[in-house]
């Protein structure tokens, strides 16, 4: 018996290692659990969430106000885009103090307070950090400009005139699209991939890169739990700044990711502070490819943890998007990172239009039913969720048309350069009113008071009009509202963990209007249906035959015999299926 025991195991094992039934990744032992896996992400902009005083402004004490709000909504982490001191010319990404808070948004002790606060509901905080570039009014650019000797002169690129013109570089928010700014106190131009005001930092000089660290290791200490690196993709630069091939902006992306050294400056950063915290971290953008994306992301290189990644968020644009597009991207993706690496799941956030208005329907008959569905896709994919403030709402694009409406610089600067380039001012303000940033920067509905309940003052931007019906306190009394939904499928994800690390699998990927996947670990298995069009529309599959229980459903029935469904406009079900 003794001698047969470690050889039953060792049998059971190789059984185990070759079983048909195991994922890809059993081979290599289950999927590495962590929070940041687990954990549902709730990005709020904090201009825009809640005003305390009146200033039209959201503020750290608002955010503190609704603490039990986000609470409610069961997600497990907060990310808040920059309260840093800022001259707020890009809203915060222009930091001019990395360890103070922004007057708009409070004090320190504000910010101390929200931290605690949250710390106490089990909810963590991801900061997001903004180091490719800072502001032109940060103490170390006012003294880099000041002479070429200027101890900080190197915390900046600089191009001497006389070296005459720069090669042109490419600027996103620049109204000439030029990103090289001349500056006559010391005859010579600085780089500015962002706006004028946000002046890059540079990153090949060691000293920039340890103030970088200490900056995180501030926030660190102070118990942050991530932090979110702001356009990191672009840090590195190769400063003999060689001239680029004509026209090469159109795929900016190719010249500006994962230049020189930048793995170098992660790897180090990892030492300097990532393994030293128990934070985590997010960049801005995964790179050229699913090689960069892997680079940044796997854990044996020790750099970060997971990837943001733009080619689904980007499928949707002016004038529609096609479904198989979209289910070919994100499986794509999936299958990309099935074995190792870790991806974020998000169809919006501070940069996009609102999601119901981009890759849903926000008719007043279609509004509430695709945001749902949208949520249930969000927070049932392999990947960790970013829902952003008001989509747990269904909360729709405003839809300006006028260029005087928006106060986005990359709107304002946008139109500018549109118009000296003599596009079609007209069809320009179209896409904008469709895609712009502004549009998912409105203030927060929360009861049908005067401005939504944001402010007792004037909202630096407007409410939206459709805030009288679509806000907080209507729908928390509403058992069949998007909110109370979200809150059903935040609860769902957290009892199901093969939600988290489930292998996904697309079913059907040619049906037109239905996208159809499984999730399965171990012996769980459930099917998601969802309906992306606005008919009713007949699916058959095998696994329908399987289905034991349903879990979610944002419509009151599911029509289904056997194999063969029907999914109302919109329909969103998850079943669990028995497993045979
Ligand atoms: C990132 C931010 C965006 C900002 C830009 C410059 O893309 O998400 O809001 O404008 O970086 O910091
Ligand atoms: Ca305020």
């Amino acid at each position: 018996m003794n001698i047969h025991l470690p050889l039953a195991l060792l049998l059971l094992l190789l059984l185990t290692a070759c079983s048909p039934k195991t994922s890809p990744r059993s081979s290599a032992g289950a999927p590495q659990k962590a929070w940041w896996k687990e954990a549902i992400v709730y990005q709020i902009y904090p201009r825009s969430f809640k005003d305390t005083n009146g200033d039209g402004v959201g503020d750290l004490k608002g955010i503190i106000e609704k603490l039990d709000y986000i609470k409610s909504l069961g997600v497990d982490a907060v990310w808040l885009n920059p309260i840093y001191s800022s001259p707020n010319d890009d809203n915060g990404y222009d930091v001019s103090d990395y360890r103070n808070i922004m007057q708009d948004f409070g004090t320190m002790a504000d910010f101390d307070q929200l931290l605690s606060g949250l710390h106490a509901r089990g909810i963590k905080l991801v900061m997001d950090i903004v180091v490719n570039h800072s502001s032109d009014e940060h103490e170390w650019f006012q003294q880099s400009r000041r002479s070429r000797n200027n101890p900080y002169r190197n915390y900046y690129h600089w191009w001497p005139a006389e070296k005459g013109k720069p090669p042109y570089r490419y600027s996103l928010f620049d109204e000439k699209g030029d990103a090289w700014k001349f500056d006559s106190l010391t005859n010579a131009y600085y780089l500015h991939y962002f706006s004028q005001k946000q002046p890059d930092l540079n990153w090949e000089n060691p000293k920039l890169r340890q103030e970088v660290y200490e900056i995180m290791k501030f926030w660190a200490e102070k118990g942050v739990d991530g932090f979110r690196l702001d356009a990191f993709q672009f840090v590195a630069k190769d400063t003999s700044f060689p001239a680029f091939p004509p026209g090469y902006e159109k795929n900016f992306i190719d010249y500006y990711a994962m230049q020189g050294n930048i793995h170098q400056y992660l790897k180090e950063m990892y030492r300097e502070v990532f393994s030293k915290y128990p934070v985590m971290s997010v960049a801005e953008g995964a790179g050229r490819n699913f090689d960069d994306a892997h680079a940044l992301v796997d854990a044996h290189r020790k750099e970060l943890n997971m990837a943001y990644a733009f080619e689904g968020v980007d499928i949707a644009q002016y004038g529609g998007y096609d479904l198989l597009h979209f289910k070919e991207v994100f499986s794509r993706w999936d299958s990309a990172f099935a074995h190792d690496g870790w991806l974020s799941i998000f169809l919006s956030n501070h940069d996009q239009a609102r999601l119901v208005s981009r890759f849903g329907n926000d008719s007043p008959a279609f509004r509430d039913a695709s945001a749902k569905m949208l949520n249930t896709f969000i927070l049932s994919m392999r990947g960790t969720p970013y829902c952003y403030y008001g989509d747990e709402l269904g909360m729709t694009n405003i839809g300006f048309t006028r260029i005087e409406q928006y106060r986005d610089i990359a709107a304002i600067n946008g139109y500018k350069k549109a118009r000296s380039e003599g596009q079609d001012m007209a069809l320009f303000l179209k896409k904008l009113s469709f895609q712009s940033r502004d549009n998912g920067r409105t203030p927060m509905q929360w009861d049908n008071s005067a401005q939504a309940g944001f402010s007792k003052g004037t909202p630096w931007l407007p409410v939206h009009a459709n805030a009288v019906g679509l806000n907080v306190a209507a729908q928390e009394k509403d058992p069949n509202s998007v909110l109370q939904y979200f809150k059903k499928m935040t609860q769902l994800r957290r009892q199901h963990p093969v939600l988290v690390y489930g292998q996904y699998t697309l079913l059907a990927a040619q049906h037109p209007d239905i996208y159809a996947y499984t999730r399965q670990l171990g012996d769980q298995k459930v099917l998601v249906l969802l309906n992306f069009s606005a008919k009713p529309s007949a699916i058959s599959l095998p696994e329908a035959g399987a289905v034991v229980q349903t879990l979610i459903n944002n419509y009151p029935e599911v029509e289904r015999s056997g194999e063969a469904l029907t999914l109302q406009p919109y329909q969103a079900v998850i079943f669990s299926l028995g497993s045979n």
